[in-house]
């Protein structure tokens, strides 16, 4: 089964953005992370990362018409774009929303809410990069 794994803005600086937050993984590694759990699997993995809203919204749109499961870390655009939550609610395929932090838990109240949420089987937060390989075992169960 093929498994898309987006992550939206600022996450392609993994390892070198605020790493007392979000750890020393690159995205490169977290990529090369993810299609290896997935092979374990038996999970087709592509992970793909963008500071651009709208190719998210073109992914998501994609992945609505082909059925395609997704782990989405949609990072700063969970909180507040309604276009992702319109986007999300087309999917039929399982989504699971993942945050590497807990936002949840972090000071900014902005943080505290998420548009992903109301469309995910499962949220994963605050397990760190480790937060991939649970959510991908979540799809994986399906
Ligand atoms: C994040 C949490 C968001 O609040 C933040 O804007 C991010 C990353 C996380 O993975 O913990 O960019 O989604």
């Amino acid at each position: 089964m093929k498994v898309l794994v987006l992550n939206g803005p600022n996450l392609g600086r993994l390892g070198r953005r605020e790493p007392e937050i979000y750890g020393t993984t690159t995205h490169a590694e977290l990529a090369d992370l993810c299609v290896g759990w997935g092979r374990d699997l038996g999970l087709e993995v592509e992970v793909r990362q963008t500071n651009h809203e709208g190719e998210l919204l073109d992914w998501l749109n994609d992945a609505a018409d082909d059925a395609t499961p997704v782990v989405l870390n949609a990072a700063a655009w969970s909180h507040y774009s309604y276009a992702v939550y319109d986007a999300c609610a087309q999917l039929t395929a399982p989504l699971v929303e993942v945050h590497i932090s807990n936002p949840g838990q972090r000071p900014e109240v902005f943080r505290h809410t998420s548009v992903v949420t109301p469309h995910a089987e499962e949220v994963v937060v605050g397990h760190g990069i480790e937060g991939y390989r649970l959510a991908l075992e979540r799809i994986a169960r399906d």
